[in-house]
């Protein structure tokens, strides 16, 4: 970790080599496609921010292909089984994505709406309207897919600034050292539901930079699960999303109550996680 090596390659793409991990800044859409020879198209969505289980919404972006770009910066090494893919927004949020995933479902990084109207979101959400979407979105082609449809808004990071490749293995701080099987479970949707704008022991985004160890010393099991069930009932008006609002009630009570089992026996083995505030 102490050797870091950076460089400048012509067309403004930085390339940071800090042990495994390579990180790569985004030249505007112009640049990118020229580069490596890549058309941009449109493609069809259902804008999961702007959409319920009630009422879908369709939007047409304007979008790169990811799978080529991956390919173009990483080689083979993206499709590796411990792969995952950091995506970096402008204000901290930060969305960790499978390669297995981008593997398997169709991901292009939009960058325009295709019918000229403004690159913006209304993000039902978090209770927030035209949040703008550029430089970068990462959308799914998920017209004819029910599961990325069940998934809702996760892994739709906008804003995005900078895409990082690195292996799983690294994050090993966030593992319990009683690796029961419910807690990896339990883990796993930590990482996805919450380290996106929060972190644990530093890992995780800096969207509201919170470490959720403290945070859970704060609160009573019960409180945090109906917290995280539905923010804005306890807090109208908040940005903080209420996890999986796409998924039936059953499974996300069962998320949620793994996710505090986890926070839970990470506490405890956290000397002085709740020594101070
Ligand atoms: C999209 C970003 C985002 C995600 C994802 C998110 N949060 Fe939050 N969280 C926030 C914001 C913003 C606040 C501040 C809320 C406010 O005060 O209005 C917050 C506040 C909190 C608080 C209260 C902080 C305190 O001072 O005690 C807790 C606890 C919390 N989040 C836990 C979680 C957990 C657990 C998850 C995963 C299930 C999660 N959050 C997912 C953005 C997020």
């Amino acid at each position: 970790m102490a050797y870091l090596c950076k460089f400048i390659l012509p067309a403004a793409l930085i390339i940071i080599l800090a042990g495994q991990a390579l990180a790569v800044e985004l030249p505007s859409p112009a640049a990118l496609s020229a580069k490596y020879n890549l058309s941009s198209r449109k493609i069809t969505v259902v804008e999961p921010h702007a959409s319920t289980n009630e009422r879908r919404t369709l939007t047409d972006y304007t979008a790169l292909p990811v799978d080529a770009l991956l390919t173009h910066w990483f080689g083979e090494h993206w499709l590796s089984e411990s792969a995952e893919i950091d995506f970096f927004a402008k204000d901290g949020y930060r969305s960790v994505v499978a390669g297995s995933k981008l593997k398997q479902y169709r991901a292009f990084l939009a960058f325009a709406r295709t019918d000229g109207a403004p690159f913006t979101v209304d993000n039902i959400g978090q209770n927030e309207k035209q949040i703008a979407l550029g430089p970068y979105y990462l959308i799914w082609d998920n017209l004819g897919a029910p599961e990325l449809l069940r998934q809702g808004a996760y892994g739709w990071p906008y804003q995005i600034t900078a895409i990082e490749l690195h292996s799983k293995t690294e994050d090993r701080a966030l593992r319990p050292r009683s690796v029961a099987k419910n807690l990896e479970q339990g883990l796993e949707e930590t990482q996805e539901y919450c380290l996106t704008c929060h972190n644990i022991r530093g890992i995780g985004g800096k969207k509201y930079p919170l470490d959720l160890l403290r945070a859970a010393c704060r609160w009573q099991d019960a409180d945090l699960q109906a917290w995280i069930e539905s923010p804005s009932r306890l807090k109208p008006g908040t940005t903080m999303p209420a996890l999986g609002r796409m998924l039936p009630a059953q499974e996300r009570r069962q998320i949620i109550e793994r996710i505090v089992d986890y926070l839970k026996a990470m506490k405890a083995e956290t000397p002085g996680s709740c020594a101070t505030k």
